[in-house]
């Protein structure tokens, strides 16, 4: 059977890479979580002391772009693949709030979208990939087989967002969380390269009201189509 290319893009927290790894598994495709590689970055200027409080060392990181190595493994017991940072595995470090926080600034800078867009494409080359990010549909394949747009009101995907950040131990509040997505989807709307924008064929499914189970079998059925009509 032939396979296809499914882009997934959507606000922050829209819940996009948990309908994704499902997807992914059931058809035994590659899932690719593009937040996580710019997650990778921040992560890596954070640690290099290239941000200290509101002052960003924008030339020195893009200076340092070829230093940094993403790479995933397929950690089995999880069941999807991890991220790495320089063969060093970063997964949980780069889920916090402060990367949460400063991860928009560096996904605004062209160089470091070049070199992650590229690899990105270079991984789904050959189909059989799920992706989701903010540019899949529009940037990096714009030429998907199917391309779906995930939307939730900006309190439904806080809320979501906050009780992950708890139950994994994090000392939040709520009212945090909401102003880190708001500020979130203000900034990768807003800026200059490739802003978050529904591709015109991009289905658009606003999942607010919808359980796990039910975005599952309403993606799984697109792709169905999808493969049918190939
Ligand atoms: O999906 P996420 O919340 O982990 O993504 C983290 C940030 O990375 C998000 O604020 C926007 C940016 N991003 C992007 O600009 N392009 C992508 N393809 C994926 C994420």
């Amino acid at each position: 059977m032939s396979k296809i290319t499914i882009a997934i893009d959507g606000f922050s927290s829209t819940g996009k890479s948990t309908v994704a790894k499902q997807l992914a598994k059931y058809l035994g495709y590659v899932y690719v979580d593009t937040g996580a590689m710019y997650r990778a970055v921040s992560f890596y200027a954070m640690e290099n002391g290239l941000i200290s409080g509101e002052d960003f060392n924008i030339e020195a990181l893009i200076y340092q772009l070829p230093k940094i190595e993403i790479s995933f493994k397929f950690n089995k017991s999880e069941g999807f693949a991890e991220v790495y940072l320089n063969g060093i595995n970063i997964e949980k470090r780069i889920r916090t709030l402060e990367v949460s926080g400063f991860v928009s600034k560096v996904a605004a800078i062209s160089e470091v979208r070049q070199k992650l867009v590229e690899q990105q494409q270079e991984m789904g080359k050959n189909g059989g990939v799920v992706m989701d990010g903010r540019d899949i549909g529009t940037v990096v394949f714009p030429k998907a087989d199917l391309k779906i747009f995930m939307t939730a009101s900006a309190e439904t995907r806080a809320k979501r967002r906050y009780d992950e950040l708890i139950n994994r131990g994090d000392q939040v509040k709520y009212v945090d969380v909401l102003k880190n997505v708001q500020e979130r989807d203000y900034l990768d709307s807003n800026r200059e390269d490739s802003p978050l924008v529904k591709a015109e064929d991009a289905i658009e499914i606003n999942n607010s009201n919808m359980t796990l189970d039910e975005q599952f079998d309403k993606v799984l059925n697109l792709a169905k189509i999808t493969l049918e009509g190939i």
